[in-house]
């Protein structure tokens, strides 16, 4: 777990859910990374714990009702939410978010939210049906847009002993998932004021609206198999980090990765190249900028067979492919007036040459050109090395790791933008 280098203030929110006493284990993983942590319960929380657990682990006073007689503090909500760095909500119950979303403040923690300037990361936890009823999505819906970051439910068997998403995420990964906010915020904060870091002193991409695609995509062949690629997700994953931490607004069409997507970011599934290429079509209205990082696959088989393919005595067999749609030259076909376009090129030799070929071709502003012949970079790696190619200019970049090179990605975007 990722440690952070000062005293945070946590404030966190529990609502009235069997997964309520989970939120005991995460306090303490907070305390245990040098959190200071303040609880809120609701109403109906106190009915799955008991206030006095929290204020015994914390030593300080849980709120419930800025009404109660024991509350110390007269305008308790304000004052809880102006002094958090995070508000944190473990579980996060579909009435808490319906009333987060429409911003109803009935009570102390509904009131809190709506104070609050700190970022905000809600763990929801409910049954099934109540986690995919359309009001809940709708409100999911709302509470991103308004920048809201997600611990999203895992699936599993629910406390209703129905099976399926709904169960709290693991509580190390929440705790996790709230640190990596605090640093990030407190990163970008830090730099505002002093100078160090070039990169993320400034929220110098908050006016960017940043839709990526990446990892890999799977082309059914059958029910269970699938051609597929070895992208790990990690240099999209790391220039959506990059953009999130310089103020961008980032949304990931995300393909199979190996790795999870970093925490402040939208995340929108995608499976084939055909569910990709419609989920970035969905989102592109939006985007101000489109990165294709994605390995997306070139070639899909052209019949699905619906039920398993058997065995037969025949030593061969043929499968036969159809392209996939090429999402980026699709995207750039229909770009908006602002949107600029990123591409990606994998080659082996030739490098620049057969990247600024693609950018041509498929009408992009920048190519990212990577040698892929070298071991030593690529697929699964933590390092790149690339060339960074547009119309007028061809910086060729030493091997860095894939974090740094998505921060010169983005000042390439940036400096386009500012040409335009
Ligand atoms: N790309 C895409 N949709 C596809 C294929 C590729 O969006 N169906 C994007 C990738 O995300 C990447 C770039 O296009 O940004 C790669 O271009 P592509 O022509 O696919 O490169 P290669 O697969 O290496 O093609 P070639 O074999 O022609 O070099």
């Amino acid at each position: 777990m990722s440690e952070p280098n000062k005293n945070y203030r946590v404030g966190l929110g529990v609502c009235g859910g069997i997964a309520a006493y989970k939120a005991i284990e995460v306090l303490r993983l907070l305390q245990k990374a040098g959190c200071d942590v303040r609880v809120a319960m609701t109403r109906h929380a106190t009915e799955f714990i008991r206030p006095l657990t929290f204020r015994a682990l914390t030593g300080a006073y849980v709120l419930v009702d800025d009404y109660d007689e024991g509350n110390p503090d007269p305008i308790a909500h304000i004052n809880f939410s102006q002094n958090i760095d995070l508000l944190l909500i473990v579980p996060a119950t579909a009435n808490t978010l319906a009333k987060f979303a429409n911003g109803i403040a009935d009570d102390f923690l509904s009131s809190t939210y709506l104070a609050a300037n700190a970022p905000v990361m809600v763990a929801p936890a409910m049954n099934v049906s109540m986690w995919n009823h359309p009001a809940t999505r709708r409100n999911i819906e709302t509470l991103k847009d308004d920048g809201v970051r997600f611990v999203e439910p895992v699936a599993g068997e629910l406390a209703c002993k129905t099976v399926g998403t709904g169960k709290l995420e693991d509580v190390e990964n929440i705790a996790e998932q709230a640190l990596k906010v605090l640093s990030l915020e407190s990163l970008v904060l830090s730099q505002k004021s002093k100078t160090q870091d070039s990169r993320l002193r400034t929220h110098d991409l908050k006016d960017e609206n940043i839709l990526l695609t990446v990892g890999g995509t799977r082309e059914a062949i059958d029910p269970v198999r699938f051609i597929s690629n070895h992208s790990s997700g990690k240099m999209g994953f790391a220039v959506a980090e990059a953009a999130a931490a310089r103020g961008a607004r980032v949304t990931v069409v995300r393909g199979s990765t190996a790795v999870e997507p970093p925490a402040g970011v939208e995340v929108v599934e995608a499976v084939s190249a055909q569910q990709m290429f419609e989920a970035v079509i969905d989102n592109l209205v939006r985007a101000s900028v489109f990165i294709g990082a994605a390995a997306v696959a070139d070639y899909r088989p052209k019949n699905v067979a619906e039920t398993k393919i058997k065995k037969t005595n025949l030593d061969s067999l043929t499968i036969e492919l159809e392209k996939t749609p090429d999402i980026l030259a699709n995207v750039a076909e229909r770009r908006h007036e602002n949107l600029l376009v990123v591409g990606f090129a994998a080659e082996t030799n030739d490098v620049a040459a057969y990247a600024r070929a693609k950018l041509e071709r498929k009408n992009l502003d920048l190519i990212v050109a990577n040698d892929v012949s070298r071991k030593d970079i690529g697929f699964g790696a933590d390092d790149n090395a690339a060339t960074l190619i547009t119309r007028t200019t061809a910086v060729e970049l030493p091997r860095m790791s894939k974090r740094e090179l998505a921060d010169k990605i983005l000042d390439e975007v940036l400096r386009l933008r500012r040409q335009q």
